[in-house]
């Protein structure tokens, strides 16, 4: 088994990262018998997993219930949040309560922000399933629900007792979903790690073929990228958190315009990351060759380039300006400075960011 420590003084947590942790009582302590547990999965996953996880912690003598929501990014919803509030008070769960985040990146952020209003504050863990939520959204303690004026709008930041990885559970993941976690992975490599992503140019074809060493250890790699950012950033206030932002303000205006749940987190970010690479491109500060780099890898991994065909350019730029990073009117872009190295520009320019967009659309 992989571990690694997200610092963060006493609120310092584990990461565990192996095959089969989802049956593994050590995976689950700190609790212990006597304690009550919230399993908070969706319909799929309880399908799959919840067993295993009720098995392994009424072993351990824990007192466990579930609540299970639909399953979609259009239900990460402030009424969704409210189901789970009264399954914990119908059920009695007291403040020492531990919620369980059994899913993708939706349940996980459901279940942390719930973890975080419940009775003001309860523990959470987070157990993610999918290939996004293993390499991310489980990792730093961004917790939040939709707006239908803006995506995450609402939300905390609140970290996870615990995060437990189950490599087992990619395996009944669809490949789209598993197309949408690499988009963040390359991101990681773009912003942070020119070697890493290197290494994803030469091994993303055993990531497909499921090879257990080669996704152990890129899983392992992000986790490491992230919880390093997270140690010196976790409220992102210096920065360096931000940069995790390449692609999402374009990708989010994405999200948003189509309506959640229609293009998939990662396809939105896909074609945020060759956006922000335009745009870096027409300010003069990034290779058109990295740009091809970028390009060739994303459509390896299956990820589409360009923008939704039904979205005009015009369309991006009124929710990109609900963008949590603009400050006074002005635009503030994390864009790739070269493949390994990005940073926070400040006050683009709307025309050249139009242009950028341009760039990046269907043309039939
Ligand atoms: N908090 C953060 O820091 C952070 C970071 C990145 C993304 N996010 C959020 O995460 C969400 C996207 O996460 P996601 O891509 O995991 O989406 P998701 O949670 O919707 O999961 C994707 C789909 O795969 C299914 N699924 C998950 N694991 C499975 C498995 N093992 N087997 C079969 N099916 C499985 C889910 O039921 C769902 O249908 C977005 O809401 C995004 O905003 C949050
Ligand atoms: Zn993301």
């Amino acid at each position: 088994m992989e571990k690694l420590t997200v610092t963060l003084g006493e609120r310092s947590y584990p990461i565990s990262i192996a095959f089969g942790l989802l049956n593994s009582p050590d995976a689950f302590l700190p609790l212990k018998s006597g304690e009550y547990a919230m399993i908070v999965t969706n319909k799929t996953l309880d399908s799959l997993y919840s067993t295993r996880v009720k098995s392994t912690l009424t072993k351990m003598g824990v007192k466990v219930d579930e609540i299970i929501l639909p399953d979609g990014e259009q239900y990460k919803t402030l009424a969704i949040l409210d189901t789970i509030f009264t399954a914990l008070l119908e059920k009695n769960h007291p403040r020492s309560t531990t919620l369980i985040a059994l899913g993708g990146g939706v349940i996980g952020d459901l279940t942390g922000f719930a973890a975080a209003c419940y009775q003001r504050g309860v523990r959470f863990i987070q157990a993610p399933t999918s290939l996004l939520s293993q390499i991310d959204s489980s990792v730093g303690g961004k917790t939040a629900v939709n707006h239908p004026l803006g995506k995450n709008m609402i939300g905390a930041f609140y970290q996870p007792i615990s995060v437990i990885i189950d490599l087992d559970s990619l395996k009944t993941l669809p490949v789209r979903q598993f197309s949408s976690g690499l988009a963040e992975i390359i991101k990681y490599g773009i912003i942070l790690d020119y070697d890493f992503f290197c290494w994803l140019e030469k091994n993303i074809s055993k990531l497909f073929e499921f090879d257990e060493k080669t996704i152990s250890y890129c899983i392992l790699h992000c986790c490491e990228l992230k919880a390093k950012i997270i140690a010196i950033d976790e409220k992102e206030t210096n920065g360096q958190r931000a940069l995790l932002n390449l692609g999402h303000t374009f990708g989010h205006a994405i999200e948003t315009e189509l309506g959640y749940g229609s293009w998939l987190h990662g396809e939105a970010i896909a074609v945020g990351i060759v956006m922000a690479a335009k745009t870096a491109e027409l300010i003069g500060q990034f290779d058109n060759n990295d740009t091809k780099r970028i390009l060739n890898l994303l459509r390896q991994a299956n990820l589409p380039t360009k923008g939704p065909a039904k979205m005009a350019a015009e369309a991006y730029l009124p929710h990109m300006m609900r963008d949590k990073k603009v400050v006074n009117n002005q635009l503030n872009l994390v864009l790739p400075k070269s493949i390994g190295n990005a940073e926070l520009y400040t006050n683009i320019s709307h025309e050249v960011v139009l242009k950028a967009i341009k760039q990046c659309l269907h043309t039939d």
